[in-house]
């Protein structure tokens, strides 16, 4: 059992593999926190882990793979999980959000064709269980953007929103997704225009919304920054910097919040890339801290511990 965690060391699942989880997500059903993320080894894209501590960590299934069954949907895709040259698309950030209308676990995640970033589309895939065979439902480009970096967020309402970067990564589109997540229903915010947001994170803490974001410097750290809002759609803050000039050589994957009997904690998750040679790349998780001044903020440490029952984040080298 592994008791303690470190910040960047190689992270292993309960078989003894590395964990290959990379710009995920996680989602929590039925007492197992199920943490998504893309697996780019053999004819893998999607890979699912899940665990009751959020330490131990239990292989599921490779849940997309260039050979996963495919199969059209009401609205126009493009189904190929190969391109023109036979060879592996690029499937990144996969995020799964769970339906309570048609009670499918629906998947979205950013399209390119393995060959270049040309495409910017964003991909959807479905299934009846957090960790089974997903079925693939192709390539959109929403309303006809372009669509790279993405996240969904479900509200407390079940109202669930795609936000995804637009415009070669100039802009941060919002769309509000139809009540079965299978497609936008309208775009609601274009924000930070020409500011070049990436990895967008999203919280709700009390009745405030926080976003994480990255700035547009592919596999290389830079500076992440927050906003907030009352309302998605509404006025966002302006971007305020969060974390050191690298973000502590990291770059969003997703914030969790873990509801403890004592408290509930909400966890920076990040990935901290190996731009030379991905596999490589490692996990970082981080608490935030919501200050007084209304002011959110992250600090680093190696090794941690999470209790789940109070839902306290130990840093153990503090
Ligand atoms: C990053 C992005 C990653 C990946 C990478 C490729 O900016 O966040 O998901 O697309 O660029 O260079």
């Amino acid at each position: 059992m592994i008791s303690k965690l470190e910040n960047g060391a190689v992270w292993y699942d309960t078989n003894g593999n590395i964990i290959h989880a990379h710009g995920g997500h996680m989602l929590f059903k039925d007492g197992f926190y199920y943490w998504y993320g893309e697996n780019r080894t053999k004819d893998n894209y999607v890979s699912c882990y899940r665990s009751k501590d959020l330490m131990n960590w239990e292989f599921r299934n490779n849940i997309l793979t260039t050979d996963s069954k495919t199969e059209a949907i009401r609205i126009r895709t493009d189904l190929r999980l190969l391109n023109e040259l036979g060879g592996k698309v690029n499937l990144e950030r996969p995020k799964v959000l769970y339906n309570e209308l048609t009670q499918k676990y629906v998947l979205w995640v950013h399209y390119e064709n393995g060959i270049d970033y040309s495409c910017a589309a964003c991909a959807i895939a479905t299934s009846d269980s957090p960790d089974g065979d997903f079925v693939y439902h192709g390539s959109f480009n929403p309303y006809g953007y372009m669509s790279r970096d993405c996240t969904l967020y479900k509200d407390e309402d079940g109202t669930a929103y795609f936000i995804s970067a637009s415009r070669d990564n100039a802009d941060l589109h919002v769309y509000k997704l139809t009540e079965d997540y299978m497609n936008v229903e309208s775009l609601v915010h274009k924000l930070w225009q020409g500011e070049y947001r990436e990895a967008p994170a999203l919280v709700k803490k009390g009745q405030v919304y926080y976003m994480i974001s990255s700035f547009c410097t592919g596999w290389e750290p830079n500076q992440c920054k927050y906003a907030f809002a009352n309302s998605i759609d509404g006025r966002w803050s302006l971007l305020k910097n969060i974390g050191d000039e690298t973000t502590y050589c990291t770059q969003p994957a997703f914030i969790l919040p873990i509801e403890g009997d004592e408290q509930i904690t909400y966890i920076y998750v990040s990935d901290r890339w190996d731009g030379e040679n991905y596999h490589n790349s490692r996990y970082v998780f981080l608490p935030i801290d919501f200050n007084k001044d209304g002011s959110i903020s992250i600090n680093y440490c190696h090794e941690f511990e999470i209790n789940i029952n109070d839902g306290k984040f130990i840093a153990k080298d503090k």
